[in-house]
């Protein structure tokens, strides 16, 4: 099948892949590129039309995320967003600065309904600001067909060439018709068809995977987490038995994890695919003996673990294929991509064990966002609870255990979780938060039980809400369930004397704690 592509050009703003998954819920394809790359890579790539991100630059400043003329000129329609709205008028010899009054949040915004982009959209709409600078005027051939009230071009257009500039951010939420606006761009003015579908992919890709594979012998290492187990679920229906999957229980899984995984995808599961779990927590803890520091926990954990599978790889012998859940955002955020920088080293990317004797690797889900993956579980059958299954990240309670990892550090944190997430769902909540879980600080409290000073540990509760993972919100939890919780944990988990909630936002503290 011809799959009709967007190409995304990231200049590095903040939402880059919120516009990338809004192209994909129109049901049209795309991918994200950085600014950097050739325009003759472009073209060869044939898409159906471009879309420039934001990026926070000033366009007119010396050593700015720039593109040259010839990207308009391509004959391919273009559409840019905020800074790729002000490079698209700067290139093209408009004149961009800054902002008498500069805008930000929701905006209301006057459209010209006689516009392509907003034939469907209401005359006086919501839209999410966030500008220093401004067109001060347009290029040539363009004409104006949305203001605000501080802003004469908040959005322009040259329809004869198709080119497409908008000030704000249809791609966040906040812009309440933006979903419309971008469709209008992929549909009225690219022309796409809309191929891009779920269960037209699955089918795909289970018959690429089995041509691929042949006779072959597959490996996988299964975590339990969401992209494991839909790649895993995926090869096991195109190739069957001759996929191997290997489970290493690292010993910083949440409660009861370890069985849970085992009952879904071990042999008195519904798959029929050679499982092998492997007890490692011995040596985990092992390793982790006084490492402290964060990015050293990680690399041990993430080292250990590539180890493990090694050797279990060992005695397998040569296989033919080596599965990874690879997906879409590990490949932009590991650089191949888009711009944005690498805050944390995530465990399960780039880290390939030496040693595997595998002549392929076979990445099912590398060209899929998360929700994406969750769908494509579910056209493949995996049970709802495990397709919803919140984050869990590779180097698990060892990265939620700040300072030294310990046997007993572990249990607490792992009793202390399951209290949480018990009482969560028990309130009704546990749909409407985006990732939850308690973490064990470092910080040791005195305390009173009975009529015994206590000296023991202070646990930190986190929920988020959250789109991308990239911004997070403080999810709001009802004091009375909070105060359950506190009194549940300091009651039932030994060792631990204070329970604390954290209200920080990503940015700027990240999700995890380390
Ligand atoms: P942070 O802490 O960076 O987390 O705000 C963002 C999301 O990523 C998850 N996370 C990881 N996932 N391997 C993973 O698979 C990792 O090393 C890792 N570190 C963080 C985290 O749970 C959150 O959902």
């Amino acid at each position: 099948m011809n799959r009709e592509k967007i190409v995304v050009i990231d200049f590095g703003g903040q939402y880059n892949q919120l516009v990338a998954r809004r192209v994909r819920e129109c049901n049209v394809y795309c991918e994200i590129y950085s600014y950097r790359t050739n325009l003759e890579q472009i073209k060869t790539m044939n898409p159906k039309g471009i879309i420039l991100t934001g990026g926070p630059d000033s366009c007119y400043a010396p050593g700015a995320a720039s593109c040259g003329r010839e990207l308009f000129e391509l004959g391919i329609p273009v559409l840019g967003l905020c800074y790729g709205a002000q490079l698209m008028m700067h290139v093209l010899g408009g004149r961009v600065g800054p902002a008498p009054v500069r805008e930000y949040g929701k905006i209301e915004v006057t459209v010209d309904k006689s516009a392509k982009l907003f034939g469907d959209v209401s005359e006086k709409t919501i839209c999410w600001m966030s500008h220093n600078d401004y067109i001060e005027e347009m290029a040539s051939g363009f004409r104006a067909v949305a203001r605000t009230k501080d802003c004469p071009v908040a959005a322009a257009q040259c329809e004869e060439k198709n080119l497409y500039a908008i000030q704000f951010h249809p791609e966040v939420l906040h812009t309440q018709e933006g979903t419309k606006m971008i469709r209008n761009f992929l549909y009225e003015v690219c022309h796409c068809e809309g191929n891009w579908k779920m269960d037209a992919f699955v089918e795909n890709s289970i018959s690429a995977i089995r041509e691929k594979v042949g006779s072959g012998k597959v490996l996988c290492a299964l975590s339990g987490g969401v992209d494991s187990s839909v790649a895993a679920v995926m090869l096991s229906k195109a190739v069957g038995e001759q996929l191997t999957c290997v489970f290493v229980d690292h010993g910083l899984l949440r409660k009861n994890e370890g069985d849970e995984v085992e009952a879904v995808f071990g042999p008195d599961g519904p798959y029929k695919l050679n499982f092998i779990r492997v007890n490692a927590q011995e040596r985990f803890y092992e390793k982790l003996k006084g490492a402290r520091e964060p990015e050293q926990k990680r690399k041990i954990i993430g080292e250990e673990f590539i180890r493990v599978f090694e050797e279990e790889a060992k005695k397998i012998g040569a296989v033919d294929f080596l599965v990874q859940g690879t997906i879409y955002p590990d490949v932009v955020e590991s650089g191949l991509g888009g711009e944005s920088a690498v805050i944390k080293s995530h465990h399960n990317v780039g880290g390939l064990p030496d040693y595997v004797d595998f002549k392929e690797i076979i990445e099912p889900l590398r060209d899929l966002f998360k929700d994406e993956v969750r769908r494509a579980g579910l056209e493949l059958g995996i049970p709802e609870k495990l397709v919803y299954r919140q984050p869990f990240p590779g180097p698990g309670l060892g990265i939620r255990i700040i300072g030294e990892v310990t046997a007993e550090k572990v249990v607490m944190v792992q009793e202390a979780d399951a209290i949480y997430r018990e009482e969560i769902a028990k309130a009704g909540l546990d749909k409407g938060i985006g990732q939850y879980f308690a973490a064990l600080t470092n910080m040791r409290s005195v305390g009173v039980m009975g009529d015994e000073r206590t000296y023991d540990y202070a646990v930190a509760l986190r929920a988020v809400n959250t789109v991308d993972f990239m911004t997070a919100e403080v999810a709001e939890i009802p004091w009375d369930v909070l105060g359950k919780v506190a009194s549940r944990i300091v009651n039932e988990v030994s060792g631990v004397s204070r329970v604390l909630y954290d209200v920080t936002q990503k940015p700027p503290g990240t999700i995890e704690f380390e």
